[in-house]
């Protein structure tokens, strides 16, 4: 397993101009601070000007579909279907979704589970995933994860399985932040066990492999290819692609004849007109988000206290930018950092386990995901975040580190 990377870039291309930093520069003193000169949300999301929209809106006006697969939502899918063919030689399919929790909904559904079997998955992970498994008629069991990956290792589930009250039917690694999901190793772990896969990549837009696999994408306003609300599942088997379109679609087969249950999970034909701007434009998109990732990263490189996911800012970026504070609060960081009016998050709070709604649910030992709940801290991170404010939030995190 990969270590967390240690930011190792030379610290002089990070260290901030003095001139940037203007009143924040006062060392580890946070009392010093009188008025912080900087107000630096957490996310700030961008979708497509209305100038950018109102030729795909106009085919909408046109055509006078607005759902139900239209030819925008079509178009939509072909022109993902050909971006992800990009990184691989074998054809790939995708269903838009309304979300990316409906298409985890669904993608469970279609693969036909025993209902009420047990479904593993991280506890490291955002709510939504536990209630994709319940929604899907499944019971959640919750794993730790790799302290350095973040993510769930197959190894891990596999040692897991005889201490489980039943075996369970499906897992869902999940990709921490948009970070790559090895899809070998979950291939190799669902042949040999016989075991599902489906993995949960909502911020993966960037870092997915298709495979046999399905993956599941969220488009929701805030990721890095974000149409509001929104997602897509991407998978290289056409049929398992077929069954999404059917499940996403009340149940219904071509023949209108509904053999299992389904959802309504259909992405609008507005939403897909936001998509296909956004897609058009991903190039740059992705520039951006990069140019975040690298400069936090640089900024950080000397500092073995900090870390960030193995590759993020150089293979893979995203728009969430996480980083771990190895031994320290990250409620006290956050605390401090409210003082210079730099807004973080703990991403994921405590883990799945410490919401009420699944506090029951069946587990194992969760040493990792308390850690990384305890040391972990979203900073902010958007489009239109200037490197003056990102020297400005490095400054400030680094004042923090240091004021102990
Ligand atoms: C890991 C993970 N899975 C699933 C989702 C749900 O995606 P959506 O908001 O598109 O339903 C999110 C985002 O909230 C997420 O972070």
């Amino acid at each position: 397993m990969q270590q967390s990377d240690r930011l190792s870039t030379s610290r002089s291309a990070a260290v901030p101009a003095t001139a940037d930093l203007i009143r924040l520069d006062t060392g580890s003193a946070l009392r010093r601070v009188k008025s912080p000169p900087v107000n630096i949300p957490i996310s700030l999301p961008l979708l497509p000007r209305w100038d950018e929209l109102a030729a795909w809106v106009r085919q909408i006006d046109r055509s006078r579909v607005y759902t139900n697969r239209g030819p925008l939502c079509s178009e939509l899918e072909r022109r993902l279907e050909s971006h992800f063919l990009g990184r691989q030689t074998q054809a790939t399919s995708v269903c838009l979704t309304a979300s990316g929790t409906s298409g985890l909904i669904a993608s469970l559904l279609a693969l036909d589970l025993e209902p009420g079997s047990l479904c593993v998955l991280p506890s490291w992970t955002s709510v939504a995933t536990a209630s994709a498994v319940v929604a899907a008629g499944l019971i959640p069991y919750l794993i730790d994860v790799d302290v350095d990956s973040w993510a769930l290792d197959p190894a891990r589930v596999d040692a897991e399985l005889g201490q489980m009250p039943s075996r369970p039917c499906a897992v869902i690694p999940v990709s921490p932040f948009g970070a790559p999901v090895d899809v070998t190793v979950w291939r190799e772990f669902s042949r040999n066990s016989g075991i599902a896969v489906v993995i949960d990549a909502a911020a993966g837009f960037d870092s997915v492999t298709p495979s046999d696999i399905p993956v599941v994408v969220s488009l929701y306003a805030t990721e890095p290819l974000g149409v509001g609300e929104g997602g897509f599942v991407i998978c290289t088997d056409p049929g398992f692609i077929e069954r999404i379109r059917e499940v996403t679609n009340f149940g219904f087969t071509s023949t209108r004849i509904v053999h299992h249950m389904g959802l309504n999970a259909k992405l609008s034909e507005y939403h897909a007109a936001i998509g296909l701007a956004q897609l058009q434009k991903w190039r740059d998109t992705r520039r951006t988000w990069l140019r975040v990732a690298s400069t936090y990263r640089a900024a950080f490189a000397e500092y073995p206290d900090i870390q960030c996911l193995p590759g993020y800012g150089k293979s893979w970026t995203s728009s969430t930018a996480v980083f771990r504070f190895i031994d320290r609060s990250a409620s006290e960081v956050a605390a401090k950092l409210d003082r210079y009016k730099v807004e973080s998050r703990r991403w994921w709070q405590r883990g799945v386990n410490y919401h009420p709604a699944f506090a029951d649910a069946a587990c194992g030992d969760l040493t990792n995901t308390n850690r990384l709940a305890d040391e972990t801290l979203a900073l902010p991170c958007y489009l239109t975040l200037r490197d003056t404010a990102i020297k400005s939030v490095v400054k400030a995190v680094t004042s923090v580190m240091a004021s102990e």
